[in-house]
């Protein structure tokens, strides 16, 4: 089987698992953060390269109170356990999005990870915090106006695709070959809108805490049916 060099995942259905087992929300996505930990180390026993996992988006800071603050605790608690299977499976774990706006801690916690990991030489778990596919192209356009105005940037006529590039948050890793989204909803959700650009998109109706090596390896093998075009002939 071929394995993709990096899968995308969009993970949904916390909320809809914990409704179906009559459980606060909360205990989905607790459940959402045990298939996650399972994901990595199925990722990295397959041979994965790169996976990079929707975590946290910046829509949603718009959920209740509650549901944001359960959130901030299971990743407070999550990133210590992730530390751990990080070192475990050879991961080394990278974080896009706009983490300022996280509690300090929180912060501290995923710099440490990243730190501590920066040398494996395994799978690159890329988590997406506070992410948002606009969020970053914009924070991109800002960064590359800001090097014109000092000079760092003198040539309008450089700044094509591959120049651009560098200035979003995934430089300088590969784009996805796969996206995987759980419980079957059709979007990408302001999900790296640039980079899924020539992505096979693959969707399941799994809810995201069911999703276990059998649904990974059911996504690759459909990925292996799949004629990759890239635009060209
Ligand atoms: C998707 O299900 C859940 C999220 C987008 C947020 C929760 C993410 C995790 C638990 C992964 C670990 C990340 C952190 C930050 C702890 P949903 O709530 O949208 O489900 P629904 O559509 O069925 O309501």
């Amino acid at each position: 089987m071929n394995i993709p060099n990096h899968i995308a995942i969009i993970l949904d259905g916390n909320g809809r698992w914990a409704k179906k087992k009559n459980l606060p929300r909360a205990m989905g996505h607790k459940a959402g953060c045990e298939a996650l930990e399972k994901t990595v180390e199925n990722c990295a026993r397959l041979g994965v390269k790169y996976l990079t996992v929707y975590g946290f988006s910046t829509e949603n800071w718009k959920r209740s109170k509650e549901e944001v603050s359960a959130l901030m605790q299971l990743f407070r608690f999550y990133m210590k356990r992730l530390l751990k299977i990080a070192s475990e499976n050879n991961v080394r774990v990278k974080m896009i999005g706009d983490k300022s706006k996280f509690d300090k801690d929180i912060i501290e916690g995923v710099d440490k990870l990243v730190e501590t990991t920066k040398n494996n030489t395994g799978l690159t778990f890329v988590f997406a915090i506070n992410y948002g596919a606009r969020d970053e192209i914009t924070r991109a356009v800002r960064d590359l106006l800001n090097d014109y105005k000092s000079g760092k940037v003198s040539d309008i006529e450089n700044v094509d695709e591959s120049f651009f590039e560098k200035y979003l948050d995934t430089y300088p890793d590969p784009d996805p070959d796969l996206l995987i989204r759980t419980s079957g909803e059709l979007r990408i959700s302001n999900y790296l809108l640039w980079q899924i650009a020539y992505s096979e998109i693959y969707v399941t109706d799994v809810l995201w805490p069911d999703f276990d090596m059998a649904e990974l390896e059911n996504a690759i093998t459909a990925y292996n049916k799949r004629e990759r075009r890239f635009g060209g002939r």
